[in-house]
């Protein structure tokens, strides 16, 4: 078999779908390249979070994230391909590449990951009060081990509340830094021509005492009387095996299936970083799951309304030669 490469348009569509991923305050630290045999993601230093993302950790899971996009859409494409994490050690900055082996139709999960991919949104409104489907969470559970991740299901009000305090005392630490409140007003955005940063739109309401958790606040949303968030969310945390550049990749590459398995399931699902963004505060993480392996992302799953989309800078801005 001859392979035929992915031509121009091909291209376009699949970076359309890759670039669909979500990053932290929707920074897209990403660019991609074409060549003969591959596509490459590269990591775009200039869109990095000195403040919020010191070691460059959020713009490697954005980074694994998009290439799950990029993997399905290839698949929709007809194309088999083979990943490999920094396939070159001369050149860091290319965080994936996916080579294309040969030519094959896609699985009907693929075709159910590849519909989620422009329905995903972070979604930081209260939830219902309705829980998640004991299959359901099994299928989250095995998305992320099928990416050579894990997904732990945080239950039980003690379990919970651990957690919960663990978030409450990150956010705490870093609201108390304003360069952090500096970099976080930056990129929130009242200007809807804005093509990247998040939307005020997608902000959920503004913080209360007696929340659970602490959701990152975009934009100023005084909560309507009553309107709480759901007592009992399911809690989950995403983890992969080590902590290394590579385990990152793998670990975003991992939360975009369960993301796009839940929204497949028609779950939303709200992201919590602070607690893997202080140190300490990861730290107590690991320690409270009681397994090996880091912490990566908080999620909070259940069913609400549907999340507000967020806009994405064009494919020609970043796509590079
Ligand atoms: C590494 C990482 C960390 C994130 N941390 C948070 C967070 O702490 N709070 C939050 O509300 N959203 C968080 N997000 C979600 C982003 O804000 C979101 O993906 C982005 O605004 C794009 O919106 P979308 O996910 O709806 O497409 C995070 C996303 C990533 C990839």
């Amino acid at each position: 078999v001859t392979l035929t490469a992915v031509n121009e348009m091909t291209f376009r569509a699949v970076v359309s779908s890759a670039v669909r991923a979500p990053s932290l305050l929707n920074s897209q630290p990403w660019r991609f390249r074409r060549t003969p045999d591959a596509i490459d993601v590269l990591v775009d230093r200039g869109r990095s979070l000195p403040v919020t993302d010191p070691t460059g950790w959020a713009m490697r899971i954005a980074c694994g994230a998009a290439t799950f996009n990029l993997r399905v859409a290839l698949a929709m494409q007809g194309y088999a391909t083979e990943l490999r994490w920094r396939p070159a050690v001369g050149d860091p900055d290319i965080m994936a590449r996916l080579r294309l082996v040969g030519h094959r139709s896609p699985s009907p999960m693929e075709e159910r990951l590849h519909r989620a991919i422009p329905r995903r949104r972070s979604n930081r409104t209260p939830f219902f009060d309705q829980p998640v489907p004991t299959d359901a969470r099994a299928q989250l559970i095995d998305a992320a081990r099928r990416e050579d991740a894990w997904l732990v299901l945080v239950t039980g009000p003690g379990a919970v509340g651990a957690v919960a305090e663990i978030a409450h005392a990150a956010n705490r630490v870093l609201e108390r830094d304003p360069r952090y409140r500096t970099e976080l007003a930056a990129w929130t955005r009242s200007d809807t021509s804005a093509r990247d940063g998040v939307p005020v739109t997608a902000g959920g309401p503004n913080a209360e005492p007696h929340d659970l958790l602490p959701l990152r606040q975009f934009g100023d949303h005084p909560r309507a009387p009553g309107r709480d968030f759901e007592p009992e969310p399911l809690v989950a945390v995403l983890g992969s095996a080590g902590d290394l550049p590579t385990d990152q990749l793998t670990a975003g590459q991992a939360l975009q299936r369960v993301l796009l398995t839940a929204t497949d399931l028609g779950l939303a699902v709200s992201l919590l970083s602070q607690p893997i963004e202080v140190a300490a505060a990861r730290e107590q993480l690991r320690l409270a799951l009681g397994r090996f392996g880091a912490p990566q992302m908080v999620l909070r799953i259940g069913f609400g309304q549907p999340g507000s989309p967020t806009p994405r800078r064009d494919p020609d801005e970043v796509i590079v030669d």
